[in-house]
């Protein structure tokens, strides 16, 4: 059976390489962010944000224990406040969108109005041949509406500088699946404005 967590790590390799940037836009219990770290290396960056502290412990607990390369930044902010904290283009990024598994606190979830900023963000903040994953839960009522957002605003992109496909189980309405954004590698440099 198809494993979209898998998926995911896949379409990120064939972007994103040692001593490249990353961002993991919800870091949770940095599942992402391990994978990110790892994949970068020593010479690379990542920055994860999440806007619960529960979040960041968790992660850092398990980047420790997993000794991740000291390669990252963990940011207590929200997503869309991403220009705030990266000053530099990145080359892929991984938003995985929803509430803390396991916290309980299910009233704490990405919400469409900071998840549209922090991906419009995240596109430009793209380099050329540049990727980002953003996994969305329809399961719940917030979750598909963000889904429903999305692929509306993907589907306005140029054609010729941003690729936006979606991998969906047909046959499963309330799994997970994913938007895969990638960027042409004749994309122009991304400029790094704050405005
Ligand atoms: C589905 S979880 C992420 C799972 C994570 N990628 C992992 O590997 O464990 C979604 C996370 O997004 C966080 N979140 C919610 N709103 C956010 C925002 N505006 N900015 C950043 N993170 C946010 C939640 O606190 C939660 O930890």
């Amino acid at each position: 059976m198809v494993d979209l967590k898998e998926l995911h790590k896949q379409f990120v390799l064939a972007h994103l390489g040692e001593g490249e940037v990353a961002v993991d836009f919800t870091m949770g219990n940095g599942n992402d962010t391990l994978f990110l770290s790892r994949t970068v290396g020593e010479q690379g960056r990542v920055y994860a944000f999440d806007i619960q502290e529960e979040a960041l412990k968790s992660t850092r607990d398990r980047l420790t224990a997993e000794n991740a390369p000291e390669n990252y930044t963990l940011i207590c902010a929200s997503h869309h406040r991403v220009r705030e904290f990266v000053r530099e283009p990145i080359k892929a990024g991984m938003f995985n969108l929803g509430y803390l598994p396991g916290s309980g606190r299910k009233g704490v979830t990405t919400l469409r109005q900071t998840t549209m900023a922090a991906v419009e963000a995240a596109i430009e903040m793209l380099l050329p041949d540049g990727v980002l994953i953003v996994a969305i839960y329809p399961g719940h009522e917030e979750g598909e509406l963000e889904g429903e957002m999305l692929r509306e605003y993907f589907s306005t992109l140029s054609r010729y500088q941003i690729c936006p496909s979606l991998f969906r189980i047909l046959n499963s309405p309330t799994s997970p699946y994913f938007f895969l954004v990638e960027k042409s590698a004749k994309a122009p440099m991304p400029t790094l404005s704050t405005e």
